[in-house]
Parts: C-alpha cells; sequence; structure tokens
C-alpha cells in the first residue's frame, strides 16, 4: 500500500514537472464559410468537433452571408493575422479566385470546401463530385419519367461551382432522353425563398410540370410550398440535394412526403480538419478528397433516418464528454498547481529542519566542548589552590624556621 502510494506520487511530479515529449506547437485554422444555414452549420460543428480532439488546434470561422465582397474582406483578414491554414468555401468562384491566390503566394496553405475556385491554386480539395451527383439525379429522373416528361431545374446560385457542376452532369444523363425536356430553368441561388418564387414563376408559365429538380433540398422546400399555395392537382416528384439528418434535414422530408428524394452531400467538416492538419505537420495528405453520395428516397429513408438519429446522440454525448473533460482538465490544472505550492511548502520545511538539526547537533558539540573546558579550568583551579596551600604551608614553615632561627640566633647572642 506504501509502495503504491509513493509510485503514484512520483509518477505525479514526473508527469507534472518534466514532460518527456516536446509539446505539439499550436496551429491556427481560420475558416470562411459563404452561407449560413443548416448545413454550414452542420459543416461547422464537425469542424470544431474534430479540432477539439486536438488541444494545440484553434479554429475562427467567419461567414459571409452570400457576399463575395464579405468573404473576401473575411480571408483578407485571415491572411494579415498570419493564420496557418485556411479553409474556405467560395460563394462563387471567379470573384474569390484572386483572395485565394494571395493567401497561398504569402504562404498560407488554403483547402477548399464544397466549392471550387476557377483555376486549381489550391492545397487541398474535400468535398463531394458535383458533376457525379447531377449525373446520378438524371439517371434517377430518366428511370422515374420512364425516359419521358417536363422538368423543372431549379439551380443553385450562378457563378458558384456546384450549380455549374450538378447542372452539368444532370444534363450528361438528361440529354440522351429526347422526350425529357427541360421546360424551366432559373436561379435559385441555393436560398428557399428565391426559389419558391421561381417556382412560382414556372407554375404560371408551364401548364404540365412532372418533376422538379431543385440542386438542394431549402429550395426543393420552396418549390414544394409553392406548389402547395397554387393547389394544382396533380403534385411533380419532387428531387433535391443534401440529405440533412435532424429533423428539418432532408432526410425527414423524403419521410414527411415535402420531397420525393435527396442525394446524399456530405459536409466533410471532420476530413477538412484532418486534411489541414496533416497539411501542418508536414505529413502526406491526399489533394482531392472525393466524398461519398447516395441517393435517399421512400425506400431508405427510414433507416438512414434511425442511424442518423444515433449519430446525433453519439455526437451530442461527444459533446457532453468534451464539456466534462472541459471540467476535470481544469481540476487537474489547479491540483498541479497546489502540488507544487505543496511539493515548495515541503522542500521549505525540510530545509529547516535539515538547518534546525545541523544547529542543534552545533549547539550540543559547543556545550560538550564547553563541558570538557569547564572541567579543565576546575582541574586547573584545584591544582592551583592546592599549589596555593602548599605554598601557605611552606611559607609558614619558612616563618617557623625564621622565628625559631631568630629566637636561636637571639638566644645565641644572650649567651655570648
Ligand atoms: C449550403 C449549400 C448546400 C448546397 C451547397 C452547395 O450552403 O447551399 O445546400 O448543397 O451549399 O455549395
Amino acid at each position: 500500500m506504501k509502495k503504491n502510494t509513493l509510485y503514484i506520487v512520483l509518477m505525479l511530479i514526473l508527469g507534472t514537472s518534466c514532460s518527456f515529449d516536446t509539446p505539439e506547437k499550436d496551429l491556427r485554422i481560420a475558416v470562411s464559410q459563404c452561407s449560413d444555414d443548416a448545413w454550414r452549420q452542420t459543416m461547422n460543428e464537425e469542424i470544431l468537433r474534430e479540432a477539439s480532439f486536438h488541444p494545440n488546434v484553434h479554429v475562427v470561422i467567419k461567414t459571409a452571408f452570400d457576399s463575395n465582397q464579405k468573404q473576401i474582406r473575411d480571408i483578407e483578414s485571415f491572411i494579415a493575422d498570419r493564420v496557418d491554414l485556411i479553409i474556405v468555401s467560395p460563394n462563387e468562384a471567379v470573384p474569390l479566385t484572386p483572395v485565394i491566390e494571395k493567401a497561398m503566394n504569402e504562404g498560407i496553405p488554403v483547402v477548399l470546401v464544397d466549392r471550387k475556385t476557377s483555376n486549381s491554386q489550391y492545397t487541398a480539395f474535400v468535398g463531394a463530385d458535383n458533376f457525379q451527383i447531377g449525373k446520378e439525379v438524371g439517371v434517377y429522373t430518366a428511370n422515374l419519367l420512364k425516359g419521358k416528361g417536363n422538368v423543372v431545374e431549379i439551380r443553385g446560385l450562378k457563378g458558384s461551382t456546384p450549380d455549374k457542376e450538378r447542372h452539368e452532369g444532370f444534363f450528361s444523363v438528361i440529354r440522351n432522353y429526347p422526350e425529357i425536356k427541360i421546360v424551366y430553368e432559373n436561379d435559385g441561388g441555393w436560398l428557399r425563398s428565391q426559389a419558391n418564387e421561381k417556382m412560382t414563376d414556372a407554375l404560371q408559365k408551364v401548364p404540365t410540370i412532372d418533376l422538379v429538380f431543385a440542386h438542394n433540398d431549402e429550395m426543393a422546400t420552396g418549390a414544394y410550398e409553392a406548389i402547395r399555395i397554387a393547389g394544382s392537382s396533380s403534385k411533380p416528384v419532387i428531387l433535391g440535394i443534401d440529405a440533412l439528418p435532424g429533423t428539418d434535414g432532408g432526410i425527414q422530408k423524403v419521410l414527411n412526403g415535402t420531397i420525393d428524394a435527396t442525394f446524399i452531400y456530405p459536409t466533410g467538416g471532420e476530413k477538412a480538419v484532418q486534411t489541414a492538419i496533416r497539411i501542418l505537420r508536414n505529413e502526406p495528405y491526399e489533394r482531392e478528397n472525393i466524398l461519398y453520395t447516395a441517393v435517399v428516397d421512400n425506400t431508405n429513408a427510414r433507416v438512414l433516418k434511425l442511424q442518423t438519429d444515433q449519430i446525433i446522440q453519439h455526437q451530442h454525448r461527444i459533446g457532453q464528454l468534451n464539456t466534462v473533460l472541459d471540467l476535470n482538465l481544469a481540476q487537474y490544472s489547479t491540483q498541479r498547481i497546489l502540488l507544487y505550492f505543496s511539493l515548495a511548502v515541503l522542500f521549505i520545511i525540510l530545509v529547516l529542519l535539515v538547518l534546525l538539526f545541523r544547529s542543534y547537533r552545533h549547539k550540543n558539540r559547543v556545550n560538550r566542548e564547553l563541558g570538557l573546558t569547564n572541567l579543565a579550568i576546575n582541574r586547573q583551579k584545584e591544582e592551583l589552590s592546592e599549589q596555593r596551600d602548599q605554598l601557605i604551608t611552606l611559607s609558614k614553615n619558612l616563618e617557623d624556621a625564621t622565628q625559631a632561627k631568630l629566637v636561636f640566633f637571639t638566644n645565641i647572642s644572650h649567651e655570648f
């Protein structure tokens, strides 16, 4: 038991006072988001959760609220702050390219997420293949319409790369079906409200609509609301992209019947941070990190919902564990300070005890020496007093002899 306690104390002292492995240098990762919506917030949460597993990684997030100018300013400020790496989802490709090039030229690595710029000047990309998603939507549409029907396409923000790529992928399939016609096509800016307006417009202009392809679930919801308000007798099939989990996500919307199918567009926040850390540690990394996609419709929405709900619960639990861990770490550091303090006090007490013991021993030695000197002095004193007595006796004898001599000489002189 005693041995164990000693071991623990030793480990504590060693573990706290001297850390053998050099602590990792602080890494500042800046995130520039183009918009603020559920999809972006999910990505931001993933980024922060992944970063929380690395105590030396500090993340700062800025959102441009769909403004190119604001995003350029955000990235300029990150460059001025000399952050270690920037994760960017460019609102539009062309306007954002120069500032991203500037960051690269100043030696700040850039990880693009979800959207791209107009050239290949970036360190790494994390996101799904939007051309491929568009193609998959095309194949799904062709199968559903059995090669014939009228399609409305509500596209994403013009100038952002996913809009262009999703459209091109979709069209690369649809053009093989001459009887499938894109009867209306417009920019919904990735926003529900804009898609609602465009769908209302389409309903007024086109008499028969068989399918609506909205480039994301938000816009698909906007289109659904417009169709509901118009009160048309036959509801077209509505397809979206994103398939976010959660109560307001695309998977739930498929279950509710708001949209008929959606395609998973992974947010990839964890992968973005993992790639960023590998770049900053000079470890090997993939330049193109293409994330998976899959369709979500009434055949698999329920099982996916169960799984994603469980994942959300686990993530929530991780969040709670992180809070507990932070608390414990704070307690640990206070206890460490207390331990240092107690060790210092103990050390001072030990030094004082040693000094006390030494002075006690010194005093004893001096006392002993004094005793001996005393003894010697006493002995000397006795000897001296003996000598004095002898001298007294001697002088007495001398006096007696002198007296006798005097008496003798007196008597002799009388005789003479
Ligand atoms: C979120 C979002 C998603 C879409 C993606 C495209 O801001 O609009 O809904 O899939 O961006 O970049």
